[in-house]
């Protein structure tokens, strides 16, 4: 579990993060919504440590960061191997192939062997449907499939916690479409995720828990039934804003 307590980020003129307090469970997925410039990728982004706000505790299992104090490197090491974040962009390295980008940090950072690494990275892209693109750079593969090995290069860390901030948003809506089915299938499996995302349909079918965030502010968090159908006002305003009708 990730347990954030009184989580404060002030810029220049922005509370970014505004007395934030919020958990995210084991085996659960967790979908962060909320407008544009609510606070919603500095959140997440504290979880992994690239984000650090002025005030405020994290603890995930037996790891407590005091963010008033300075993180040892020990620290960030440990809470950066239970997590594991996908970007937007997707960020593989233009350089190594897709069976590299993805053996490249378990053999580094874990210490895989050669053959173990890439067993499992054959597993995994086995499993979102690009074994036959290992040989490849990136540059070949479409944004979609570019994605989708993103997501496996995280996995292959076997984080506790999938961290991903609007993974489909440079994706066209098919391939949008993939990409979501692949983390749903992977959220079937009780990996642990966390997803920035404005796709309404994807945060209703797979999210056990729904974490709306305003102004640096946590207006609601909880399960998913309960926020599609809540009474809030200022939430039915946010979803009747994203709908045609
Ligand atoms: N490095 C930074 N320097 C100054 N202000 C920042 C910085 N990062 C974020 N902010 C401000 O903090 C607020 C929250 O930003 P954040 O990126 O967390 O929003 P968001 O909810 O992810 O938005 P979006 O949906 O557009 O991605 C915004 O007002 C933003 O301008
Ligand atoms: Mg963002």
């Amino acid at each position: 579990m990730i347990k954030l307590e009184h989580l404060v980020k002030q810029y220049q003129n922005q509370r970014a993060l505004d007395d934030v307090s919020v958990t995210f469970e084991d085996n659960q997925s967790t979908v962060i919504v909320g407008p544009s410039g609510s606070g919603k990728s500095t959140l997440l982004r504290t979880i992994d440590l690239l984000t650090h706000p002025d005030s405020g505790t994290m603890q995930i299992d037996d790891i407590t960061v005091d963010f008033t104090k300075e993180i040892s490197r020990k620290t960030v090491r440990a809470i950066r191997r239970k997590s594991g974040m996908v970007f937007q962009n997707w960020n593989l390295f233009p350089h190594l192939t897709v069976l590299q980008n993805i053996t490249e940090a378990p053999r580094t950072v874990l210490k895989q062997s050669k053959a173990a690494a890439e067993s499992r990275a054959y597993e995994l892209l086995q499993s979102v449907g690009l074994a036959e693109y290992a040989a490849q750079y990136p540059t070949q593969l479409s944004g979609g499939q570019q994605q989708r090995i993103s997501i496996c290069r995280a996995l292959a860390m076997g984080p506790e916690f999938l961290l991903l901030d609007e993974p489909t948003s440079a994706l066209d809506p098919e391939l949008e479409t993939q990409v979501l089915r692949i983390l749903e299938e992977i959220a079937a499996k009780g990996q642990a995720m966390v997803v920035v995302t404005h796709n309404m349909e994807f945060a209703r079918l797979v999210a056990d828990k729904i974490v709306f965030v305003e102004d640096g502010q946590v207006l609601f968090a909880g399960p998913v039934t309960e926020f599609f159908t809540t009474e809030n006002q200022r939430i039915q305003n946010f979803l009747a804003g994203l709908s045609l009708a």
